[in-house]
C-alpha cells in the first residue's frame, strides 16, 4: 500500500476561510425551485409557507450559508415586481432560457427572502443588467431594504412586508460576456459602473457588490474588468468554472462512466486552482492591496441530463465521482480563502451537481451532500499551512495529486483535517505531522463507495457519511488509511 506523509504547520495561519465559500446556488430552472423548494402552501409535501420542511432541515444540517437566486441566465430576463403581490395577479412568462416553461411567479422576492431567513442564511440576489434597467434594480434594493417612507417601502408594506430585509450580496448581471447580453469587458465594466451607483445603501444595509467576471480561463475579461473597477465598486468578481468530462454537445453520463472519463473529471476539475492563481495575478496588478475577492459563484459537475428528462431543466444524478468533485473544489478554495471569497455550488436541488433531489415527496441526500457535511466546520475558521509529498495518479498526460487536503483551526483551537483520496484503485496510509499542535482526542467520519455509487429514490441510504475507526491519534501525529474514492474528515480536539 502506498504510504504518504503530511505535515501541518499550525504556526503558519493563512487566511480566513469565509463561511460563505460553502455556499448554494438557486435558480428558476427545471425544479430547483417550483417541485424542488418551493411545493406551494397548499401542497401535501410538509411545507412553510410552501417551501419543503425536509430541504429547509436538511440545508441546516449543513449550515448553509449563502443562497444565490434568482439565476444564473434567467436572472438576466427576471423582472421583480412581477414576482409580488396578490399571486393569482402575478405575469406569467416564458422561461426562454430553460426549458421554455411557463413561469408563473409564484416564488419572488417575498418568498426568497422569507426562506433565506428561515434557513438562517445570507440571501445573494443576482440583479437583471442585461435586459433590465438601472431603475429597476435601484427600486428592487429599495423595495428589499429601506425602512422609511418612500414608493418601494411603501409597496414592500402593502405587500405584507413592514420591515425590510437586510440584503448583503448583490451581484450585478449574470454571464454578462454570454447569456447575460453578450458584451465586451470593456463595455460591461461601464455598465457595471453605471448600474452600481444605484444601488444604495439604506436603513444601515451595506450591500457587498459582486460584478461579473469571467467565464472559466478568459484571462482579458479579468484584465479588462479590473483595469476598469475599483474596490468602492466592487467587492468581489466572480468566476465561473464546471467540469465536464466530454464537451459542450456531449458531456458524458452522470453515472455510466468509464475509469478514464473520471480521472478526466478530477483532472479538469484541479484546473480550477490553475485559473484562480491567474485571475488572482491578473487582479493583484490592478488591486495592490488584495481589496477585490473572487466569487466562485457557479461551480460544479455538468454532465448530460438523465435519460428522458427535460433537456432543458438539466436535471442529472449525483455518484462517489461527484463527491471527490466536491471535495477537490472545496479543498482548493480553502487553500486560496485569501482571494476566494465566496462559492455557490450548481445547484443546491434537482440542477446539476445537486446536493439534493427531489421526486414527489420523496427526498435523496447525494454524496455531494455529505461532502459539505464533512466539511462545515471549516466554515469561519483559519486555514493553516499544511504539505503532502506528491504521489500522482491520472491518465497519460493528465496526471495530478491523488490526495486533497486543507487544515483549519477553529475558534475553539480545534482543528479539522478534510483529505479526499482520489484513487480509484488504491488505498493509500497517510503519516500526518501536527507540529506543535497536540491533540486530546481524535473523532473522524468517512464518505466512501464505489466511484460510481450513488442514492436513488428506492434506495437512499446507498452512499453515506458514518463515524471513521481507522485513524490512530499519537498526540503530534494522526495515521489513517484513506480508502480509494474516499473523503476523510478528522477532527483534533486542543489538548
Ligand atoms: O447553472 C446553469 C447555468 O450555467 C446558469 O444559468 C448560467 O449562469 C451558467 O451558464
Amino acid at each position: 500500500m502506498t504510504k504518504l506523509k503530511m505535515t501541518v504547520n499550525p504556526d503558519n495561519r493563512k487566511s480566513h476561510i469565509n463561511k460563505e465559500i460553502y455556499g448554494h446556488f438557486s435558480e428558476h430552472l427545471g425544479r430547483c425551485i417550483y417541485n424542488g423548494f418551493y411545493v406551494g402552501e397548499d401542497s401535501e409535501i410538509s411545507n412553510k409557507n410552501g417551501v419543503r420542511t425536509d430541504i429547509i432541515e436538511a440545508l441546516k444540517e449543513i449550515k448553509i450559508p449563502v443562497l444565490r437566486w434568482p439565476g444564473g441566465c434567467f436572472a438576466d430576463e427576471y423582472h421583480w415586481k412581477d414576482g409580488i403581490g396578490e399571486k393569482s395577479q402575478r405575469k406569467k412568462m416564458i422561461n426562454t432560457n430553460w426549458g421554455g416553461v411557463v413561469e408563473d411567479n409564484s416564488f419572488g422576492t417575498h418568498e426568497f427572502m422569507n426562506m433565506c431567513e428561515e434557513l438562517g442564511c445570507e440571501p445573494y440576489i443576482s440583479g437583471n443588467v442585461g435586459s433590465g434597467t438601472v431603475q429597476e434594480l435601484s427600486e428592487w434594493i429599495e423595495y428589499m431594504t429601506f425602512d422609511g417612507v418612500s414608493p418601494m417601502a411603501e409597496l414592500r408594506r402593502k405587500n405584507g412586508r413592514e420591515k425590510p430585509w437586510k440584503l448583503k450580496y448583490l451581484g450585478i448581471g449574470n454571464e454578462n460576456w454570454g447569456c447575460g447580453g453578450n458584451m465586451r469587458p470593456e463595455y460591461y465594466a461601464d455598465v457595471y459602473k453605471r448600474f452600481q451607483t444605484f444601488c444604495k445603501n439604506y436603513s444601515g444595509n451595506e450591500l457587498y457588490k459582486i460584478a461579473c467576471g469571467p467565464n472559466a480561463s478568459d484571462y482579458h475579461w479579468t484584465d479588462v474588468l479590473m483595469a476598469n473597477i475599483n474596490s468602492w465598486q466592487a467587492r468581489a468578481i466572480s468566476l465561473h468554472y464546471y467540469t465536464m468530462p466530454g464537451d459542450w454537445n456531449s458531456k458524458g453520463s452522470a453515472t455510466d462512466f468509464t475509469t478514464e472519463a473520471y480521472y478526466r473529471t478530477i483532472f479538469r476539475t484541479r484546473f480550477i486552482e490553475d485559473m484562480i492563481i491567474r485571475h488572482a495575478e491578473i487582479m493583484s496588478k490592478h488591486d495592490r492591496d488584495h481589496r477585490i475577492g473572487i466569487a466562485v459563484d457557479e461551480w460544479g459537475g455538468w454532465y448530460d441530463v438523465e435519460p428522458g428528462t427535460n433537456p432543458g431543466f438539466l436535471y442529472q444524478q449525483n455518484t462517489m465521482r461527484d463527491a471527490i468533485v466536491a471535495a477537490v473544489n472545496l479543498n482548493i478554495f480553502n487553500e486560496h480563502s485569501d482571494r476566494v471569497v465566496m462559492a455557490n455550488i450548481a445547484q443546491c436541488v434537482n440542477v446539476l451537481q445537486s446536493v439534493i433531489l427531489t421526486e414527489g415527496e420523496k427526498l435523496v441526500l447525494t454524496p455531494t451532500y455529505f461532502v459539505f457535511k464533512l466539511f462545515r466546520d471549516h466554515q469561519d475558521a483559519t486555514l493553516v499551512d499544511s504539505y503532502i509529498e506528491p504521489y500522482n495518479i491520472g491518465n497519460e498526460g493528465e496526471k495530478f495529486q491523488a490526495v486533497t487536503k486543507s487544515v483549519s483551526v477553529d475558534q475553539n483551537g480545534d482543528m479539522l483535517i478534510t483529505l479526499a483520496n482520489c484513487s480509484i484503485d488504491e488505498d493509500i496510509d497517510l503519516d500526518i505531522s501536527t507540529g506543535s499542535f497536540t491533540a486530546s482526542d481524535v473523532s473522524a467520519q468517512i464518505l466512501t463507495g464505489e466511484v460510481h455509487a450513488h442514492n436513488t429514490f428506492d434506495s437512499p441510504k446507498n452512499v453515506e457519511a458514518v463515524e471513521y475507526q481507522g485513524v490512530k491519534l499519537d498526540s503530534n501525529s494522526v495515521s489513517v488509511c484513506l480508502p480509494k474514492c474516499s473523503v476523510v474528515s478528522i477532527k483534533l480536539k486542543k489538548q
